[in-house]
């Protein structure tokens, strides 16, 4: 069993470098250790939370804002929070870090020539060619962190590496440990 406080794992990064793949699986390896944890997906929020609100910088700005309120009550209570969205304003970003407590920032690094390339939902090819306006990192800006907890790449390692490289991130900052006591009573 894991030992935990509440804590806001932000995940950044462009449209298909992994962000949903790698939260995903920490959200599984956290529960299989019997975390309380909660992941909020760009994709899936954009279906509820922030249904209508479209990809402008205004619109982006308050989809980013939102996650982090609910990022922020879900940590207050002890429970891990997981944000997936491309969060491509530094500003914005920044805000939340101020705000929430024990705010982690990983940056999911991949070039946009790799994330071309696998255009695993076709958007690329589509923004390329100029059928997607304001598409990050094509024709919109993306600002990378200049200070995260945490980069992992995913042109340069696997899913699985990446996962544990955030790991070793959270037992450093001491935010997840394994509860020995749990262990000498078995
Ligand atoms: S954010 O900028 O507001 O943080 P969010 O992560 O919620 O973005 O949504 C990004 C997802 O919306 C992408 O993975 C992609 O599937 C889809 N999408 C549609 N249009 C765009 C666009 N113009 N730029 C980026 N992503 C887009």
């Amino acid at each position: 069993m894991v030992k935990h406080q509440g804590f806001t794992l932000w995940f950044t990064g462009l449209s298909g470098a992994g962000k949903s793949t790698i939260s995903g699986m920490l959200e599984q390896r956290l529960r299989a250790a019997g975390a309380k944890v909660e992941v909020l997906d760009g994709d899936v929020v954009r279906t509820h939370l922030s249904k209508g609100l479209g990809f402008g910088k205004e619109d982006r700005d308050e989809n980013v804002r939102r996650i982090g309120f609910v990022c922020e009550l879900l940590s207050r209570h002890g429970v891990i929070s997981i944000a997936a969205a491309i969060s491509p304003y530094r500003a914005i970003r920044e805000e939340l870090r101020a705000r929430i407590p024990n705010f982690v920032e990983v940056y999911v690094e991949c070039p946009i020539e790799v994330l071309a390339e696998r255009d695993v939902k076709g958007l690329y090819k589509k923004a390329l060619v100029g059928e997607i306006p304001h598409f990050t990192g094509v024709s919109d800006p993306y600002e990378p962190p200049l200070a995260p907890e945490v980069t992992v790449n995913s042109s340069k390692e696997t899913p699985e590496q990446s996962v544990e490289l955030i790991w070793a991130t959270l037992e450093r900052l001491g935010l997840v440990s394994f509860d020995r006591s749990a262990l000498s009573h078995q």
